[in-house]
């Protein structure tokens, strides 16, 4: 077709940016183990310590076949994933994939996605984080005030996209005339900078408005991502260690939690099985999907194993299918303990606990749940770091994502800037919301890995696979399907803010990325 040209990655320029790059490369420190770690630490969170409740309140007892349908559905996807890191271990997980698979476009649709779901998966894990760390507090009998302890009810949207234009595109336009490597005119640089500065002073105005509209903060939950983008500006190897820890902590606490509960087990619980109908476990699947999300962000950290090509799919799969069989474990006792409708709250473990009568044991189970949402945090903003440096490396978005600190040897600005972006969501907006657009935005990018796959099959069927996904096609192609259909059980308003979000992001790609892209279009023959 006359006028789209496919942009595609060759392998061979991606090992080779990975490889050759002059300056300095991110330290090659991991090894299988930590990739095992960074799995567990990525996938249990959240899902399980608060939508466990959300998902028995659509599935009723159902909600252990919600959890084994995202098991099957995500193994479907994550065999794909293992293919894809077996062969291109380059930091950027399911982006680098696309690019290398089907086209720019398609990489940047999910480099986008990727965004959306590491920036407001993490946001909705710290608005958990806050709920847990204020339920220990107050067991100790201290509350913050209510305007520091959670997001506005309401967010005056339409000012706050046009403050972001205004202050995206006046930045852009004092960067553009203030670079000297172009030749333009004097005059139309300096009209440039005039708009440029114009804009930014209309933006700040704008924003000093929204700020006057904002009564109320989630504190904890912004704070804490504050301070965990700063720890992984100060190095991976020290998180590394940091999550080791975490993973640790919440696995110990699950135990004792299904140690405590297990005695309680009544089949009765679960009859009936499905109260809600089949459709009921499926809308239920399409909320507990959450606690699933990041088993795709361990791919991330390809460029900083020592064995990528064996330590990916091991640690992909593996950690995918020990983190299924927890979720069941503990949905089951839950439910066999406690009659699902005990479980449909925002605490759902502590409030089994409670039923059963071990008390004293929930600050310790708030405890874990803490640590574990910890470690989900330090994955996720590690990831959308790693994504956007990539694309930055790649000229979709600006050099500066790209720079990666001498001393520390982390891509700084990356880490900076999208930390304070999740932080601003985490004290803003509310969890429903978060979780609900994380999802759809996930299983997008899903559906695009398992096509990626298929496609890859067929441009590049010599290159190593030292992983080969088995049931070619078929597997990659019930995940896209499968992925898609999840996707229209979440509400029409995440759908819809999920569209918007794309829209702004391909507005974004064909006024910079299209033009500052590494690659060149693929000829024809
Ligand atoms: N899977 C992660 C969680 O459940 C995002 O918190």
């Amino acid at each position: 077709m006359k006028g789209f040209q496919i942009r595609r990655k060759p392998l061979a320029h991606l090992m080779r940016d990975a490889g050759d790059d002059h300056g300095p490369k991110l330290k090659q420190v991991l090894t299988a183990k930590d990739v095992f770690f960074h799995g567990v630490a990525a996938i249990i969170g959240a899902g399980i310590f608060v939508y466990l409740g959300a998902g028995a309140g659509l599935a009723g007892p159902g909600v252990v076949l919600s959890f084994a349908v995202c098991g099957i559905v995500c193994t479907l996807v994550g065999l794909a994933f293992a293919e894809l890191a077996s062969m291109i271990s380059v930091s950027g997980s399911a982006y680098t994939y696309a690019y290398a698979s089907i086209d720019e476009r398609a990489a940047w649709a999910i480099g986008w996605d990727l965004l959306l779901e590491y920036s407001l998966g993490s946001a909705a894990v710290a608005v958990g984080w806050s709920a847990y760390l204020q339920h220990t507090l107050s067991g100790m009998g201290i509350s913050l005030p209510a305007h520091l302890a959670q997001a506005p009810t309401h967010l005056p949207w339409q000012d706050i996209g046009v403050t972001a234009m205004l202050l995206v595109s006046g930045v852009a336009a004092l960067i553009w005339s203030l670079s000297d490597k172009h030749k333009q005119s004097g005059a139309l640089r300096g009209l440039v900078l005039f708009g440029g500065g114009v804009a930014c002073l209309a933006g700040l105005k704008e924003a000093a408005m929204v700020a006057t509209q904002l009564h109320s903060i989630n504190l904890p939950a912004f704070l804490i991502i504050g301070f965990l983008s700063l720890c992984l500006y100060l190095g991976v190897h020290h998180t590394a260690r940091m999550t080791e820890i975490f993973v640790w902590v919440k696995v110990a606490v699950i135990v004792v939690f299904l140690g405590c509960a297990v005695w309680y087990f009544k089949t009765e619980n679960f009859t009936p099985l499905m109260p809600m109908g089949f459709w009921g476990v499926l809308g239920g699947a399409g909320v507990v999907f959450f606690a699933f999300i990041g088993f795709d962000a361990v791919t991330t950290l390809a460029e900083e194993c020592k064995n990528p090509q064996t330590d990916m799919p091991r640690g992909v799969l593996g950690s995918l299918w020990v983190c299924t069989a927890i979720y069941m474990a503990v949905a089951a006792v839950g439910v066999g303990a406690v009659h699902y409708t005990g479980l449909v709250n925002a605490a759902p473990i502590a409030s089994v606990l409670n039923a059963i009568g071990y008390n004293s044991i929930v600050p310790l189970l708030s405890v874990g749940a803490l640590a574990g949402l910890t470690s989900v945090l330090i994955v996720l903003l590690f990831g959308q770091s790693r994504i956007m440096m990539r694309m930055s490396k790649d000229g979709l978005v600006s050099p500066v994502f790209g720079v990666i600190g001498h001393k520390r040897q982390t891509p700084h600005w990356a880490i900076l800037i999208m930390g304070t972006a999740a932080a601003l969501a985490a004290g803003f907006m509310d969890i429903n919301e978060l979780a609900h657009l994380t999802n759809v935005g996930t299983l997008a990018a899903f559906v695009i890995v398992c096509v990626g796959v298929i496609w890859l099959r067929k441009s590049e069927p010599n290159a190593v696979r030292k992983f080969r996904c088995p049931g070619m096609p078929w597997i990659p192609a019930l995940g896209a399907v499968s992925c898609l259909g999840l996707m229209f059980t979440l509400p029409h308003d995440s759908q819809i803010r999920f569209v918007i979000w794309m829209a702004v992001g391909f507005a974004i790609y064909y006024c910079y990325g299209y033009w500052h892209s590494k690659e060149r279009p693929v000829k024809s023959n």
